[in-house]
């Protein structure tokens, strides 16, 4: 899967900056995402990659550049940002489910409450998504009854019953127990072959060769290499990648 699959930006960057106090943690980033396109983000702790999602939807502010979605800008706050924030979906490394939702309302509540979707409509469509993601079963129980690989795919759900546009995932297999870490990837990897605009930060390497279009290699907050699995894995252009590369294959 090494072909842009449009060539239709969907998602971008130009000349995002953002500051933390001194500390500048998103320089200068341009990056556009097509629709379609599956893009892994790599590098070392603390170079900026969970910025970097958060800013795309918002969660974040950037002080300097522009982030369009779908060719719209991403207003600063009001309706506007609710409606646009939720044509991204998100899925994070700890599954931030509502603990005292059963799984089946933790799905139906964004559409519900924010796209207006009646009840019956909202819980169709979440039994539909629950059961893609392998947990149909578990509609009725509360997320704590549920394994972490389980949870984290009902967060997958949940983030789908949006229709969002692109869908952000902030290492999304990190806090699992590693005999789930596949059944979320596989869920990951089917979404991709179905289409879906992505955007993972990950540290697992066999689903970036799988799944991924493109490779971005950040650090120190910027965009050091963006170049197809193939190239990145076997001719990282720059020192800083082949260190990295050779920590993370190696352990
Ligand atoms: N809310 C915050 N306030 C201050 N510094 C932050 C905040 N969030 C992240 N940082 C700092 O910004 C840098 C990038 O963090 P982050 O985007 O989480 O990196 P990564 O996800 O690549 O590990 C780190 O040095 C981190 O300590
Ligand atoms: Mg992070």
């Amino acid at each position: 899967m090494t072909d842009r699959p449009t060539g239709e930006p969907l998602v971008r960057l130009s000349g995002v900056n953002k500051w933390f106090g001194d500390l500048h943690v998103l320089q200068d980033i341009d990056l556009t995402i097509d629709r379609g396109e599956v893009v892994v983000v790599i590098g070392p702790s603390g170079s900026g990659k969970s910025t970097l999602c958060r800013a795309i939807n918002r969660l974040e502010a950037i002080q300097d550049g522009e982030i369009t979605i779908d060719g719209q800008r991403l207003p600063d706050e009001g309706k506007e940002l609710a409606r646009l924030r939720s044509d991204v979906g998100m899925v994070f490394q700890s599954f931030n489910l509502f603990a005292h939702k059963t799984v089946l309302q933790n799905v139906t509540l964004g559409p519900i409450t924010v796209r207006k979707h009646s009840k019956d409509e909202a819980e169709q469509r979440a039994r539909e998504l629950l059961d893609r993601v392998g947990v149909g079963h578990q509609a009725d129980k509360v997320p704590a009854q549920l394994s972490g690989g389980q949870q984290q795919r009902v967060a997958i759900a949940r983030a789908l019953a949006m229709d969002p546009k692109v869908m952000l995932f902030d290492e999304p297999t990190s806090a699992l127990d590693p005999e789930m870490i596949n059944e979320v990837l596989e869920v990951m990897t089917s979404l991709a072959r179905d289409g879906m605009t992505m955007v993972v930060v990950t540290h697992e390497m066999g689903f970036a060769r799988r799944a991924a279009n493109r490779v971005v290699f950040m650090d120190a907050g910027r965009i050091v290499e963006s170049a197809t699995p193939e190239t990145f894995f076997t001719h990282p252009s720059s020192d800083r990648a082949k260190d990295f590369l050779s920590k993370i294959l190696n352990h």
